[in-house]
């Protein structure tokens, strides 16, 4: 069985002070909660103060973007190895508007996948079709292409420990959920193609989150998919009710 993920990904909303009454609303609300990993995703600069007020508790947190390299001379970069230090468990890597606004490839998204594992992080790996390329009926040529190119290279158990994000992007901040249905889809060609690269039993073990306008009132029929293990959410994570409503979603 996997165990589902309930991400919140802050992008870059809350100050240290917001960040760390959010956290310590929700860890309580929370604090029963087994089956369910919880992840939030902070700005870097609330990451360390979040982190310490999470101690010890259900909660975990992820960064949202890292660089691959663990220093330098990479201004304005933040490294592997500083998340680590700031006390990240997870980071997201390649999501939808660093692909869009700031260059990411697949390229990019497959070093920094590798340099999180080698240091001791979990990469939340982001893919995703647009609008256009969902309409020209391309879905699952860009998806199989960001899954190849972007995961390729994991050894061992990186392959069932890594965590895979589908967010179409036509799905993302605009209300538009793709419905179950679709996107069960796209998760089932996910796991097909992991499982040609890993073999079954990492692709029976890989969690694969669905991200996307989920919202309390979507999230129990998503869930319900089964290939949908968690998701990555934006919007509704931003709010300690909604929040805590999506983690004890109606199973
Ligand atoms: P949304 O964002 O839930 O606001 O659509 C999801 C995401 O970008 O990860």
């Amino acid at each position: 069985m996997r165990k589902p993920i309930m991400a919140g990904n802050w992008k870059m909303h809350k100050t240290i002070a917001e960040s760390v009454d959010f956290v310590s609303k929700v860890k309580s609300n929370v604090s029963d909660v087994k089956d369910c990993e919880i992840v939030v995703c902070p700005v870097f600069t609330a990451l360390k103060s979040v982190a310490d007020a999470a101690k010890g508790t259900n909660v975990c947190i992820g960064a949202q973007n890292m660089h691959w390299e663990e220093k330098g001379a990479f201004t304005g970069e933040i490294s592997p190895k500083m998340l680590l230090d700031a006390g990240c468990k997870y980071v997201i890597i390649g999501h939808s508007e660093r692909r869009q606004y700031f260059g990411e490839t697949n390229e990019t998204v497959n070093k920094k996948m590798l340099s999180a594992f080698k240091h001791g992080l979990v990469p939340i790996v982001c893919i995703g079709e647009t609008l256009a390329e969902r309409e020209k009926n391309i879905t699952f040529d860009v998806v199989g292409k960001q899954v190849k190119e972007g995961l390729a290279g994991l050894t061992g158990n990186q392959s069932s420990e890594v965590v895979i994000a589908y967010e179409p992007v036509w799905a993302i901040g605009t209300g538009k959920t793709a419905s179950p249905a679709q996107a069960q889809e796209v998760h089932e060609f996910v796991r097909k193609t992991f499982t040609e690269m890993y073999g079954k039993d990492a692709a029976a073990k890989v969690r694969i989150l669905y991200g996307g306008s989920v919202k309390p009132d979507n999230v129990s029929e998503l869930m319900k998919q089964p290939d949908i293990d968690g998701g990555l959410v934006g919007g509704a994570a931003l709010e300690v009710d909604s929040y805590t409503k999506l983690i004890k979603f109606q199973r």
